[in-house]
């Protein structure tokens, strides 16, 4: 039998369906709720809204538990590839051995950028912020595949379009961070995996082992993380029937903000600044408690999880182990450190349940690895691009399929004449 909730909004009482998830998660259906009472609901920041149904990611903010299709985000790291976990997002599996070579060879395929993108990268001032020219370089391809702005895609369009996104993004970074130093674009090689094609059309040289493998996992752990900003703004997007370049150059342009994705640049900044005023804590968790000032300890914090971030927690593990591999002595992972230790014992922090996230630590590893602050959150784009893309197809396969198009309750002027 379907459970049911009762509401009673004065005289009227109305019965609400209740809708279960498979991992516990309860709903009241509201969605005729207006029609129904007149009333609707108010939600500031969507923070108690189910806004869709979804068989990707699963997260239980409370356990720190992540997952992607039913699968750990711990043994996704530990066991498989970034090109696995982005096939597992897409097609709801994991590869079997040739449909990974097979999704390996179609995005070598879709590795080289048309010349028209290359030029509009270059048309950019090489002090551009990144994520911009990514923003307008992604957009713009879909001048260059006309015959995918259709949001119905047949199923040989979703199996070419997955690859070329993939590849064209890779490409797309790699051409940014170099116009951004003066250099030209390298070609892709054809016989390196995924991140260290990438890494080698970043620097022209082929990464080390350790390196190549570092990223691949900071890659995974960004790969999808539900209905967060830039996802529900793919969402929101693509379901006006947009296409899946302008949906994701909004996904894009949602990330950049230091709420969201942007927040890893801003959290080496931070602990940059940490370090020239002296490398004393204090000031900087003063300030973040202090609610006349706007500023914010970056990094901390987070929607959904009210206990430690997991991705935190793998992305500080591996922290340890890159930097001494790479023999990096780098003062920003103590100051990092001491700032989570002190952050972690202060009343204000334990109370509201905030804890390091993604971002704190994933900077750290970038900076190590050769990649530029102004880059960090096209990393985080690189990897997330895969779970836009699931969450993209999700919406537009779903039956009853909708317009995003919410209410408001006005609060403005009544009555005023001309
Ligand atoms: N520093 C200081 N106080 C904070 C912080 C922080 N980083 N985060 C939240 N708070 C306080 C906030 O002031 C509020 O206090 P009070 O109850 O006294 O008004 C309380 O904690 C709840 O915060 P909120 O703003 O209602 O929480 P939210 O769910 O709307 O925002 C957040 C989540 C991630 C935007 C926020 O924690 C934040 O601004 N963090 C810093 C930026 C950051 O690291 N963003 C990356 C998020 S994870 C990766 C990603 O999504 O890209």
């Amino acid at each position: 039998m379907s459970k049911s909730a009762k509401l009673e909004l004065g005289e009227v009482v109305i019965e609400l369906p209740i809708i279960e998830g498979t991992e516990g998660e309860r709903a009241v259906d509201i969605s005729k709720l207006r029609a129904e009472t007149g009333f609707i609901t108010y939600d500031n920041g969507l923070g108690n809204t189910g806004a869709c149904l979804s068989n990707i990611t699963f997260i239980d903010g409370e356990k720190g538990i992540l997952k992607h299709r039913g699968y750990d985000i711990e043994d996704l790291c530990e066991n498989s590839s970034f090109l696995e976990v982005s096939y597992l997002l897409y097609n709801n599996r994991l590869p079997s051995k040739d449909e990974l070579a097979q999704l390996k060879a179609q995005i070598k395929e879709k590795s080289t950028i048309p010349d028209g993108i290359n030029s509009l990268i270059k048309s950019f001032p090489k002090e551009a912020h990144p994520m911009g020219i990514v923003s307008a370089a992604m957009v713009a391809l879909s001048g260059h595949y006309p015959h995918l702005l259709d949001p119905d895609l047949s199923d040989e369009q979703k199996s070419e379009i997955f690859p070329l996104m993939l590849g064209h993004l890779k490409s797309i970074s790699a051409a940014v961070y170099r116009h951004g130093k003066g250099f030209d674009l390298i070609q892709s090689d054809s016989s390196l995996d995924y991140t260290s094609d990438f890494l080698y059309m970043m620097n022209g040289e082929k990464p080390n082992e350790d390196v190549a493998k570092s990223l691949d996992v900071l890659l995974i752990l960004h790969a999808d993380h539900e209905q967060n900003c830039s996802a529900s703004t793919v969402r929101v997007v693509g379901s006006s029937k947009a296409n899946l370049f302008a949906s994701i150059s909004s996904g894009i342009d949602a990330l950049w903000g230091p709420l969201h994705g942007g927040a890893n640049q801003a959290v080496l900044e931070m602990l940059e600044a940490i370090q020239s005023d002296g490398g004393g804590y204090e000031k900087f968790i003063s300030k973040a408690k202090d609610k006349e000032d706007p500023f914010r300890l970056m990094g901390f914090g987070h929607r959904v999880y009210k206990n430690f971030d997991p991705r935190a927690k793998v992305i500080k593990g591996y922290c340890d182990t890159i930097l001494e591999k790479l023999n990096v002595q780098d003062p920003m992972f103590d100051i990092a450190k001491g700032l989570e230790s002190t952050a972690l014992s202060d009343e204000y922090f334990a109370k509201r349940k905030l804890f390091p996230n993604v971002d704190f630590y994933s900077g750290i590893i970038y900076k190590a690895l050769g990649i530029p602050t102004n880059m960090f959150t096209v990393m985080f784009a690189l990897g997330r691009q895969p779970g836009w893309i699931a969450q993209w197809k999700e919406m537009i396969e779903s039956d009853g399929a909708r317009i995003t198009r919410p209410r408001q309750i006005y609060q403005g002027k009544t009555d005023e004449k001309l």
